[in-house]
């Protein structure tokens, strides 16, 4: 424990905070010391406080932690967040500036010009602008970000085939689990039975949030990438994971047996939380399903099938992946072990 980076968790009682304790339990390189949430939490034990919706039990160097308001002093180096966006913004700057790496799944800074959105094994190369944060987080501390969870899934998808054959157009239906709204999130009544045909503000950020993963960095600065995408999504009664209906032209001409091959072509990073495979290819029409591939790779797989022609576009497939694992918690913890193997934490 004593080797072990002290990490702290803002938004501790929410689904993502509770997936971030479940999930850092056991992490070789990260101990939480710290777990802090709005000021109706602040005081109270961890265990008396949460309502806990994970099907382990709370972590035991977790369960007697007093949660903390979030503009205390946490005995910590890295803060995950969990936060709601209502407040995330505001939290998040003042930790900055106080010196912590903070570690973010909220949608607040992630399209700010000096804030990267990071998907590792995508554009990792994008963590050199944090030195830009220096001139206003004058502590040593920074923002990074992780992607909004179905562009996450969307985008690990679709970064193979864009390295290798660029994208001109991306269509993309996404059929999103209740879990991706928070804990109680969508009323049963709205949801059993039902699909409901808006999320506030996903579309936009599946729309935008590619280009800036998929830019390159010029002069400090992020150039994005330049192909449109069309998204359309869906909440639906799934308590885990997203599943998209992507369909895409591509500016070179590809073959289903080349697009499939370029889905090996991520390399392994090497870190505690990288998944074997980043995506996996099902060769059966009717996979991937959340009933079936939910924990593929520890829920850090996208799994990916039913490669086809299209017949506005040129190909469409199914991509999954599960929202609170890959799509945030598992995301962050990634970025971090990124960020620690890196020495952009020390
Ligand atoms: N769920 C997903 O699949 C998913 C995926 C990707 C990204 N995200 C993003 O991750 C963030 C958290 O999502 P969630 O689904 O975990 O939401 P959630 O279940 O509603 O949890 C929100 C957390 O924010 C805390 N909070 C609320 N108001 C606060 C305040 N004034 N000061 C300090 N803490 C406050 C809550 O603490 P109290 O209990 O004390 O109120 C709670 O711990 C959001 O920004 C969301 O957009 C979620």
């Amino acid at each position: 424990m004593e080797n072990r980076i002290k990490v702290g968790v803002l938004g501790c009682t929410g689904a993502v905070g509770q997936k971030l304790i479940a999930l850092l339990e056991n992490h070789p390189w990260f101990e939480i010391s710290e777990v802090a949430a709005s000021e109706n939490s602040a005081g109270q034990k961890y265990s008396d406080r949460v309502n806990w919706k994970e099907a382990k039990p709370i972590p035991e160097n977790v369960k007697n932690l007093t949660i903390k308001n979030c503009n205390e002093e946490l005995d910590a180096k890295i803060l995950f967040s969990g936060l709601d966006s209502s407040v995330a913004g505001e939290i998040e700057e003042y930790y900055a500036g106080e010196g912590y790496a903070v570690v973010s799944n909220s949608k607040n800074h992630r399209m700010s010009e000096d804030v990267p959105l990071i998907i590792p094994e995508i554009n990792h190369s994008h963590f050199e602008i944090i030195n830009v944060q220096h001139k206003r987080f004058t502590k040593g501390g920074f923002i990074v970000t992780n992607p909004n969870c179905s562009t996450i899934v969307m985008v690990l998808a679709l970064y193979p085939i864009f390295r290798k054959f660029g994208l001109e157009k991306v269509l993309v239906s996404t059929m999103q689990a209740i879990s991706g709204a928070g804990y109680p999130g969508v009323p049963s009544l709205d949801i059993l039975g039902n699909v409901v045909p808006y999320i506030k503000d996903e579309e936009e950020k599946m729309q935008t949030e590619p280009l800036k993963i998929f830019g390159e960095i010029k002069d400090g600065k992020i150039n994005f990438a330049d192909f449109t995408l069309s998204a359309m999504c869906n909440r639906v009664p799934v308590q885990n994971g997203h599943t998209t209906s992507i369909s895409f032209k591509t500016k070179k001409p590809a073959t289903k047996e080349a697009i499939i091959k370029s889905f090996g072509d991520y390399e392994h990073l090497g870190l505690p939380f990288s998944p074997e495979k980043v995506v996996q290819y099902f060769d059966d029409p009717a996979r991937p399903q959340p009933a079936l591939d939910l924990y593929n790779g520890n829920g850090m797989t996208v799994s990916v099938g039913n490669l086809r022609e299209c017949n506005i576009l040129d190909w469409k497939m199914t991509a999954f992946g599960h929202n609170t694992i890959r799509g945030a918690a598992g995301a962050a913890i990634l970025n971090a072990e990124y960020l620690v193997k890196n020495k952009y934490i020390k």
